[in-house]
């Protein structure tokens, strides 16, 4: 069985429902601190199988000594955190304590019940702005500008130096590039609880008439067009890239790092574009500062994760948009309907 901490968000989801796919059990412990619990009922339908669900807190020692105890798990994929990054200056100390002090707990808990297979999300963010593209795992880490940044880099840390210390770990060091996209169903994917921070969540709410407008933070870097350029990845693809690394960690020991990206990149106007062309929705731009913290180009070098894992991401721009607006109007649809209630 497969502990998926954080299964009832975005990422953890999808990796969820993959797994129940593939006729693995699945147990989901989440706080639900954002997300909610109709993601599981989401999980069940869609793939004709109920995970286990545990509401609870990542942090919380004695839950996770009980529920390693209880269950026959072997292996966890952690996903549970906080993700904002504006969100992490302002309130650096909650995300240290959530992201860094949930690593932590985890490890020691999966430590005590010998369980050493951990998958973990982490992020490119740890790359800082790294002076050569493609970014490969060779590159070193640099200096994350913000708390969230600097929690991933900390977690990854401590999972290095619990790995030297005991021959039998075997963590997988995930780090993501932009995932986007929802399930081609329409039936799951990203619902930001407050103001979304990233473009996809925004360009969303502008197509579907909640925003008058999409800012676009900086048309002056060095870029085709000015706009920022990044590695988006259709979060099916991502959810399978976490199946494909358990598997080739069940033969290894130590730590692996993977990056998982596509390996090109788009400016925020070539997403605009290509959303417009998918949906036939015009979407109104405003054309602001930088935002601070941003840096103009990153994408990945993916292929230590094709030769690897056996993994590439294979689903293009145009369906990580279609499947993410298939999703958003589902969801305004639903909204609609409890309004007329
Ligand atoms: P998300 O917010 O949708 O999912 C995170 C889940 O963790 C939520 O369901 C939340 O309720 C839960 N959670 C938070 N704190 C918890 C705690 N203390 N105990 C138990 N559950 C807790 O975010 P996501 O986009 O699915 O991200 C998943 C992971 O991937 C995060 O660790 C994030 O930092 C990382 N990541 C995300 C991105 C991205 O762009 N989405 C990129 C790189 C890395
Ligand atoms: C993408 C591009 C913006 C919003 C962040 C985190 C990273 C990871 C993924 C979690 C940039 C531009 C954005 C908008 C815009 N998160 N933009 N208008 O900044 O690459 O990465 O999310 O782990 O750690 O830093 O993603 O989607 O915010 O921005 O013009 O309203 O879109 O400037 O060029 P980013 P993003």
């Amino acid at each position: 069985m497969i502990l998926i901490t954080g299964g009832a968000g975005y990422i953890g989801a999808h990796v969820a429902l993959e797994w129940l796919g593939q006729g693995e059990e699945v147990l989901i412990l989440d706080n639900l601190c954002n997300s909610q619990r109709a993601a599981i009922e989401r999980i069940s339908t869609l793939a004709g199988k109920r995970p286990e669900f545990i509401q609870g807190d990542v942090r919380n020692r004695r839950l996770l000594d009980t529920l390693l105890h209880d269950y026959p798990i072997d292996a966890v994929v952690h996903c549970a955190g906080l993700k904002a990054v504006g969100e992490s200056v302002r309130e650096p100390l909650r995300y240290f304590d959530t992201n860094v002090g949930g690593s932590l707990t985890l490890c020691q808990a999966m430590a005590q019940a010998g369980v050493f297979h951990l998958v973990f999300s982490s992020s490119a963010t740890v790359y800082g702005d790294c002076a050569t593209l493609p970014i490969n795992e060779a590159c070193a880490t640099g200096q994350p500008t913000n708390p969230y940044g600097m929690s991933k880099l900390m977690s990854e840390n401590i999972m290095k130096s619990v790995a030297s210390s005991d021959p039998r770990w075997s963590i997988g060091l995930l780090r993501y590039f932009n995932p986007i996209g929802a399930h081609p169903s329409g039936l799951l994917g990203e619902a930001p609880t407050s103001t979304p921070n990233n473009l996809l969540p925004y360009l969303l709410e502008v197509a579907s008439g909640q925003r008058p407008h999409l800012s676009v933070f900086g048309n002056d870097y060095p870029t085709l067009d000015g706009t920022g350029v990044r590695d988006y990845l259709h979060v099916v693809d991502l959810a399978l890239g976490h199946v494909c690394a358990l598997d080739t960690l069940r033969g290894r020991r130590g730590v692996s790092i993977w990056n998982l990206g596509t390996g090109r990149g788009y400016s925020v106007l070539e997403v605009v574009s290509a959303f417009e062309q998918v949906t036939g929705i015009k979407i109104p731009l405003s054309i602001e500062a930088r935002r601070p913290g941003d840096i103009a180009r990153c994408w990945a070098n993916p292929q230590k994760a094709i030769e690897e894992l056996g993994w590439q991401a294979s689903r293009s721009l145009q369906s990580m948009l279609a499947d993410a607006w298939r999703w958003q109007s589902n969801q305004l649809g639903q909204v609609d309907v409890r309004q007329a209630n």
